[in-house]
């Protein structure tokens, strides 16, 4: 099948072609995010591959569909940003990589943790400049610290598990507890007020729905114990970014670190060190010492580029076959079990 990808990076095309012996698919890679305004690129292919930051609302599928493409393959678990609607309306089918690999993105949320808490980004800076003095880089032991864990789908019972192994008490939300977490690693479900009032450190890993959009708002981040570090991984609008900015200048939140903004499509993936940034809020955002942002990278580890270009392709070659499609999203199946 002749398969246009969309939004295509560095990082990924090589995990593409090298998955690419085993199905032979013809593919074309373009650097281009697919909009509306360049939807135009897909004329002449059968499915367009797309990535998190794309826009497939209504507009961009009806100029897909005008040149016939029938298959939508997202190359990511996420799909808040297609119009499922609009897309079954035109008779076109939208697959996912549904799981990749959650322990990546548990992993990185730990590294943020660990980098915010020990101060690394500080002490890696400082070192450099000569500047050997420890002042200010005081952390705390993880060990017997209480992490609250909201959504412990795949990569929250991964993190689960890391945070057990540092010795820290866990306490978890989510509408599908799993008994398994509190057998194995003492997982104590409770309410979200409950990990507000308790937690020293505060980890989402829930997909965003609109139950979940601005989780933490103003209210939320009101019932935090003082100085609680708050990571996202997850989506960036679970967190309200105007109300963080307000919690960390008054100290209620001590530390944030941020894989995701809630205005990141456009601006995370790409490099404008040559360009005015014009979002103020993540411009005020990267001035505090006590936030560190990466730039939607938890997913970026070999195995997970690896599983995704497979799974892809897999989808793909189902839709070619007119077999079962394993990874549908369909506006039925859509629900909160879905995103990435
Ligand atoms: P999952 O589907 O396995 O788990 C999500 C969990 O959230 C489920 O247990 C579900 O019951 C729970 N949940 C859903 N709605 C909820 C609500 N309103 N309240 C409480 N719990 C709720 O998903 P997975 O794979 O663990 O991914 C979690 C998050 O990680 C998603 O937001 C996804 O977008 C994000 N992600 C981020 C990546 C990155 O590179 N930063 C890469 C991959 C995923």
């Amino acid at each position: 099948m002749k398969v246009a990808i969309f939004d295509t990076h560095r990082f990924e095309k090589e995990f593409f072609e090298k998955a690419n012996i085993n199905f032979q698919e013809a593919l074309t890679f373009f650097e281009p995010r697919l909009t509306e305004q360049t939807a135009k690129l897909a004329a002449g292919f059968d499915v367009v591959c797309s990535f998190a930051n794309d826009r497939l609302n209504s507009k961009t599928l009806s100029i897909l569909n005008s040149y016939s493409i029938r298959l939508i393959a997202l190359r990511s678990a996420g799909f808040n940003h297609v119009d499922l609607e609009a897309a079954a309306q035109l008779g076109m089918k939208v697959v996912r990589v549904p799981e990749y690999s959650p322990y990546a993105v548990a992993e990185h949320a730990t590294a943020l943790i660990l980098s915010l808490n020990r101060k690394i980004h500080h002490a890696y800076n400082r070192v450099r400049e000569g500047n050997f003095s420890l002042d200010s880089l005081v952390g705390f032991d993880l060990h017997g610290k209480t992490v609250g864990i909201i959504g412990t789908g795949k990569i929250g019972s991964v993190m689960a598990r890391i945070m057990s192994g540092f010795g820290c008490q866990i306490l978890a939300f989510d509408i599908r507890p799993k008994i398994e977490l509190t057998e194995k690693y003492n997982v104590k479900y409770t309410s979200l007020e409950d990990i507000y009032h308790q937690s020293d450190i505060i980890s989402l890993h829930v997909p965003l729905t609109p139950d979940t959009k601005h989780l933490i708002d103003e209210k939320a981040i009101a019932q935090m114990k003082r100085g609680v570090m708050v990571i996202n991984t997850g989506r960036g609008a679970l967190v309200d970014a105007r109300a963080l900015i307000v919690a960390l200048k008054g100290k209620t939140i001590g530390s944030a670190g941020l894989d995701v903004y809630e205005e990141e499509e456009g601006v995370f993936f790409q490099d404008l060190s040559d360009q005015v940034l014009q979002d103020d809020v993540l411009a005020r955002l990267m001035t505090f010492p006590n936030v560190l942002i990466t730039s939607h990278q938890a997913f970026l580890t070999r195995e997970a580029l690896t599983g995704i270009a497979t799974t892809t392709l897999k989808n793909i070659r189902e839709f070619d076959e007119g077999r079962h499609l394993t990874n549908e999203v369909s506006i039925r199946g859509k629900g909160p079990a879905a995103h990435n």
